[in-house]
């Protein structure tokens, strides 16, 4: 089944072509130079470029696929959650090439496609813990089948990666800065700096990294501190990971389910990969992380959903935008 997807959520234009569920193509147009100015995605300015860059992004995941339009069985689109601007340029043009074609076209909750990114060129027996830290989301989900999700933990404000963001805005690093954090930490001593470790009193399972930022910001006004950059960096990270690392082996034991998933742009973090590896060894978890270009966002897990989906005859989303969507329902956790 050759399918074509189409990604365009937040700042990246993408297209993939998939046979079978097995990457063909994986095109992404990153737009980083666009938003490194303002430290953040700017969402006018992300639909503007989507625009511009769409049709070329999708000729390139075809033609590297080597697959002509005639040769598609389906086409998929994100439809949410992330950006309307941006999503609307992303379902528009799936919509066009549907009507041009007379293909059929499938929805997909881009937190599905996180969620099970991790599958495209790995195995993991279901159910499965699947933790999604992004940009834009940090949560964990229980993966009981294809299409049967639900949420187990969830941040209460920023995401992992907003954090990873916000915290190399504050030291100069630059956009994205996970990925300038996870490079500066790596000469740096993680024990340097002792910063919080996110809890919510009312909802110990929740992620929290607003204080962590603030600590940051008062860390780096203090007088006294002489921590160098790589030190920073890796004692800021360890923050974030350890955490993360906890909340999944915690809900791994409370559900009885020693597989874990992890997936979404900071699941490419070296020290979270280190980490989880080593916390998870000895109690005989099973942890799959994607490789690297499925980690941030792309369409080859939006094309690998609609095979999925379709090969279960389960129905597509909605093909509306949509900002807001959950990926099932809360399972509230005794
Ligand atoms: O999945 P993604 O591309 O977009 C969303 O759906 O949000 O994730 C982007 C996020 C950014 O916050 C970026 O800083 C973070 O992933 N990221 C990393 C690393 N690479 C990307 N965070 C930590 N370490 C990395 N190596
Ligand atoms: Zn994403």
């Amino acid at each position: 089944m050759l399918v074509l997807a189409i990604e365009t959520s937040c700042d990246d234009t993408a297209a993939a072509v998939t046979g079978d569920g097995r990457v063909l193509s994986n095109a992404v147009a990153s737009q980083d130079e666009i938003h490194a100015d303002y430290g953040g995605v700017v969402p006018e300015l992300a639909a503007r470029r989507h625009l511009e860059t769409i049709q070329r992004v999708i000729r390139r995941a075809l033609g590297e696929a080597e697959v002509a339009v005639s040769d598609l069985d389906a086409i998929a689109v994100t439809r949410g959650p992330g950006l309307i601007g941006s999503l609307l340029v992303g379902v528009s043009a799936a919509q066009g090439l549907a009507l041009r074609t007379g293909l059929p076209l499938v929805g997909v909750n881009h937190l599905e496609g996180h969620a099970l990114s991790p599958l495209v060129n790995g195995n993991l027996e279901m159910p499965f813990l699947s933790m999604v830290v992004s940009g834009g989301h940090t949560a964990v989900y229980l993966v009981s089948d294809i299409g049967e999700y639900a949420e187990v933990a969830a941040t209460c404000e920023d995401s992992a990666g907003e954090a990873f963001d916000k915290g190399a805005k504050m030291l100069g690093l630059g956009y994205p800065g996970g990925r300038l954090i996870d490079e500066t930490a790596r000469g740096g001593d993680r024990g340097a700096i002792r910063f919080p470790r996110g809890r919510v009193k009312r909802d110990p399972l929740a992620f929290s990294f607003s204080g962590l930022k603030t600590a940051l910001w008062d860390y780096l006004r203090r007088d006294d501190n002489n921590g160098s950059l790589p030190d920073i960096c890796a004692s800021f990270q360890e923050a974030i990971v350890e955490v993360l690392v906890r909340r999944a082996v915690t809900l791994a034991e409370r559900l009885q389910v020693p597989r874990i998933a992890v997936a979404g742009g900071v699941a490419a973090n070296s020290r979270l990969r280190e980490l989880m590896t080593s916390e998870t060894e000895e109690g005989g978890f099973e942890v799959v992380f994607p490789p690297m270009s499925l980690c941030t966002d792309n369409a080859a897990m939006i094309a690998y959903v609609a095979t999925r989906r379709l090969e279960c005859e389960l129905p597509g989303e909605e093909l509306v935008a949509v900002s807001r969507l959950p990926l099932g329902p809360r399972l509230e956790l005794t």
